[in-house]
C-alpha cells in the first residue's frame, strides 16, 4: 500500500487532490459556519483511553449481529447521495467493497444506481435510507422494491424537514452533473420538477418539492403498516427523542447530525451519544455517525455505547481514489486500527468496550 494511504487522512488528501473543487466542497462541506462539522471531529480529541494490561489479547473479535445482519466488525457506510459523482460505477462498487470487508452498507434514497443494481452487487448486509416524501405512493413503492430486492432494514432520516444551508454549494453554484441522477426517484419526478432541478444542486431542490416537512411521530405507523423490515430512525440527538422513538416501537436509533450538514450549531454527534444511550433500553441498538476517521474514534464511540458506527465521507474518499478497492481500503484500515486499539487497550471483545475505557483529555492533574 502506498505510504500516503496508511491512514484515512492520507486517503482524504489523495481524494482532495484529484476531485474537482466543487465536488470536493459538496462532499466535504457542512451547513452554515460549519461549527457542527468541525465539532464532530474535535469531540473525539476530548477523550483519552485507559489501557489495561496483562490481558490475553491473542484473539480480538469485533464481529457482531446487528438487526439480524452478521457483520465482521461494528462498521457500516452511512447513506450518501450520488456515489457516481466520484466514480463512474458508484454505489455498486461501494456495495461490493462493503461486502468484502464484512461491513454494512446503507444505500441512500438519492443513490445514483437503482436499488436493484446495488442489491445485485452487494454480498453483505444492505439497508435502505429514506426521506419522508409528500408522495406517499412513491415512498410505498420504494419500500416494496427494497423488500423485494432483499434489503434488511429501513433507515428513515428525520433531521431533514428541509435541507441545511450549505454555503460552499451556494457559493460554487454547485449543480449535480446531468449524467448523475437520483435514479430511484425517477417515478417521483414529474417532467416539471425535472426541469426545475436541471442544472441545480439536486437535493435542496428535490427536498423543497418532495420532502414532507409535516412528518411527525404519528406518521411512523403508516410506514410500519407497510413493511416487516426493521425501522431505524437517523438523526436522533436528544434523550427526549430517543424515548419517543422507543415509545413508537422503532428497532434502532442512529445518533447523527448528518455530518454537520443540517442544523449548524447542533450538538456534536459524539456529545449527544451518551444521553441517547442512557435514554433507551439496553437491548435497543444505538448506532452512531459523525466524524469517525480512525479505529481509535471507532473504539471511543463504541465505549460510549454505540452498537455500531457508520462512516460517511471516508467511503467517498476511498471510492474517488480507487473505486471498489479504495472503499475496501478505508473499511479494512478501520478494521485493522480497531483490532489494534482493542488489543493495546486490553479489551479483546466488543463487550469490554464500555465507559471505563475512557478518561477526559487532557487528563486531570
Ligand atoms: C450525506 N448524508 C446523508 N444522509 C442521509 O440520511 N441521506 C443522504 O442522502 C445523505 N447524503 C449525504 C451526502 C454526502 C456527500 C455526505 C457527506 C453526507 C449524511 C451521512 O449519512 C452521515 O450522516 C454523515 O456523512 C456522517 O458523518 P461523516 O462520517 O461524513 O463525518
Amino acid at each position: 500500500m502506498p505510504v500516503g494511504l496508511l491512514t484515512l487522512a492520507g486517503i482524504e488528501r489523495a481524494a482532495h487532490a484529484q476531485l474537482p473543487p466543487e465536488i470536493w466542497d459538496f462532499i466535504e462541506g457542512g451547513s452554515g459556519a460549519e461549527r457542527t462539522l468541525t465539532a464532530n471531529r474535535e469531540m473525539f480529541g476530548r477523550h483519552a483511553l485507559r489501557p489495561r494490561t496483562l490481558v490475553d489479547v491473542s484473539a480480538c473479535d469485533p464481529a457482531l449481529t446487528l438487526l439480524g445482519a452478521p457483520l465482521r466488525l461494528p462498521l457500516g457506510i452511512a447513506p450518501m447521495a450520488y456515489h457516481r459523482l466520484v466514480d463512474p460505477e458508484g454505489e455498486t462498487a461501494t456495495a461490493r467493497a462493503a461486502g468484502r470487508a464484512g461491513a454494512l452498507l446503507v444505500a441512500g434514497m438519492f443513490a445514483s444506481r437503482t436499488l436493484e443494481e446495488i442489491a445485485a452487487a452487494a454480498t453483505g448486509p444492505l439497508w435502505l435510507q429514506l426521506y419522508w416524501l409528500r408522495e406517499r405512493v412513491v415512498l410505498a413503492a420504494l419500500v416494496e422494491r427494497a423488500e423485494a430486492a432483499g434489503y434488511g432494514a429501513l433507515v428513515l432520516t428525520v433531521d431533514a424537514p428541509r435541507i441545511g444551508r450549505r454555503l460552499r454549494d451556494l457559493r460554487n453554484g454547485f449543480a449535480v452533473p446531468s449524467a448523475v441522477r437520483a435514479v430511484n426517484l425517477d417515478q417521483a419526478l414529474t417532467a416539471a420538477s425535472h426541469r426545475a432541478t436541471a442544472g441545480r444542486s439536486g437535493i435542496a431542490e428535490h427536498a423543497r418539492e418532495q420532502f414532507d416537512p409535516a412528518l411527525s411521530w404519528t406518521d411512523l405507523a403508516w410506514l410500519r403498516e407497510r413493511t416487516r423490515l426493521p425501522l431505524v430512525l437517523k438523526g436522533i440527538l436528544t434523550a427526549e427523542d430517543a424515548r419517543l422513538a422507543v415509545e413508537h416501537g422503532v428497532d434502532a436509533v442512529l445518533v447523527s447530525n448528518h455530518g454537520g450538514r443540517q442544523l449548524d450549531g447542533a450538538m456534536p454527534a459524539l456529545a449527544a451519544l451518551p444521553e441517547v444511550v442512557d435514554a433507551v433500553p439496553a437491548e435497543l441498538p444505538v448506532l452512531f455517525d459523525g466524524g469517525v476517521r480512525s479505529g481509535t474514534d471507532l473504539a471511543i464511540a463504541l465505549a460510549l455505547g454505540a452498537r455500531a458506527v457508520l462512516v460517511g465521507r471516508p467511503a467517498l474518499w476511498g471510492l474517488a481514489t480507487d473505486g471498489e478497492a479504495g472503499v475496501h481500503r478505508v473499511l479494512d484500515l478501520l478494521r485493522e486500527e480497531l483490532e489494534h486499539t482493542m488489543a493495546l487497550l486490553g479489551r479483546p471483545r466488543l463487550a469490554d468496550l464500555d465507559r471505563t475505557v475512557l478518561a477526559p483529555w487532557p487528563c486531570p492533574a
